[in-house]
């Protein structure tokens, strides 16, 4: 692997790979600021997967943004810090001069896999040209050779297939795009990825298939962390090594996954866990009327989104 992309670092003597701390985000700026994340702090050690949970609208996507350095108004990071590789980045995005400080981190130190990424790239756009300008958007000497082979060796690394780099996105199935998109943004090892609802709009074996990907990924020090922010609590108690529940702009629980879907101690994770793991009695009442009594079995779960013929020619996993 050549110097342009570094190779993946040895894990922290002391097991920390980093520590943020006195997160405080608002949306405005002005004097109706609306608090979205309210001094929030989180750790992760090294190869190590934090699922970050909570309903709609309490702050992930922000704490995230904050975590990637990638605060744009109307969203300023007021304060916080992160340790990580030895340094304290001050986070706060205050004025233009701070955002500047942040652009040899981003991508780098940490990277962001995007909330509803797969969706926003045009399907006119082939995956290598993807590749290249991603890769050039971090650093602008990389040539479009540097970046295919980058590419097509992380995709051998991880046993998919390379001829998908010569796809037009609206070839692949959502499962494909989110796992190059997942690719691409790694490209350049980050130290920590930021994976937003990876998993969110994919059928059951997508998102069994991008689950194992990033676990291999961290196995194989592409990255070294991830926060994995989702609402699918069934999926990230089985991915995640701790857990970290947020409502209203703050965490109110962390600690080691079984720890927390056995023995929650604050309500809001008893609810939350509860919610998603086991409708309740009223709920299930409710869908045995609609199905005409209490004889008949569940409905079948909505049916997997078929391979597309396309996807199919350049294989899948
Ligand atoms: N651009 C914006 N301007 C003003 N308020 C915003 C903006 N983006 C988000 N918010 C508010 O900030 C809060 C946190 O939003 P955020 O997107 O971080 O939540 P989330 O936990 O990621 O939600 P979801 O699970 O739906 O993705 C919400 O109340 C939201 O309405
Ligand atoms: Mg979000």
């Amino acid at each position: 692997m050549s110097a342009l992309h570094g190779t993946p670092i040895a894990p922290d003597e002391t097991g920390l790979l980093a520590r943020a701390s006195g997160i405080r985000c608002v949306y405005g700026g002005g004097e109706k600021d609306f608090t979205a994340v309210d001094d929030v702090s989180v750790e992760l050690r090294e190869g190590e997967i934090l699922g970050l949970a909570g309903e709609s609208g309490c702050g992930k996507t922000t704490l995230g943004n904050a975590l990637a350095m990638i605060a744009t108004p109307p969203l300023y990071v007021l304060s916080g810090t992160l340790e990580i590789d030895g340094e304290q980045i001050d986070l706060s995005t205050l004025s233009m001069a701070d955002v500047k400080r942040h652009r040899p981190y981003r991508g780098r130190t940490v990277a962001m896999l995007p909330q509803g990424a797969m969706n926003s790239i045009s399907p006119t756009l082939r995956i290598r040209s993807l590749v290249r300008d991603v890769m050039r958007a971090h650093d602008p000497r990389v040539s479009t050779d540097e970046a295919l082979d980058l590419a097509r060796e992380r995709l051998t690394m991880l046993d998919m297939p390379v001829r998908v780099l010569d796809s037009y996105a609206h070839q692949l199935s959502g499962g494909m795009k989110q796992r190059m998109i997942t690719v691409i943004s790694t490209l350049q090892n980050p130290r920590l990825l930021i994976a937003d609802e990876p998993t969110s709009a994919l059928d059951v074996s997508s998102q069994r298939m991008l689950v194992e990907m990033l676990l291999e990924m961290v196995e194989q020090r592409i990255m070294s962390g991830v926060v994995f922010v989702t609402h699918d609590l069934p999926v990230l108690s089985q991915i995640s090594d701790r857990l970290a529940i947020m409502n209203s702009g703050q965490i109110v629980e962390s600690g080691p996954t079984r720890q927390l879907v056995e023995d929650a101690q604050h309500d809001y994770t008893r609810t939350l866990l509860s919610s998603v793991l086991d409708p309740s009695r009223e709920t299930r009442e409710r869908g045995r009327t609609r199905r005409g009594g209490g004889a008949h079995p569940a409905p079948e779960s909505a049916p997997e989104q078929a391979a597309r013929p396309d996807e199919k020619e350049v294989g899948t996993r």
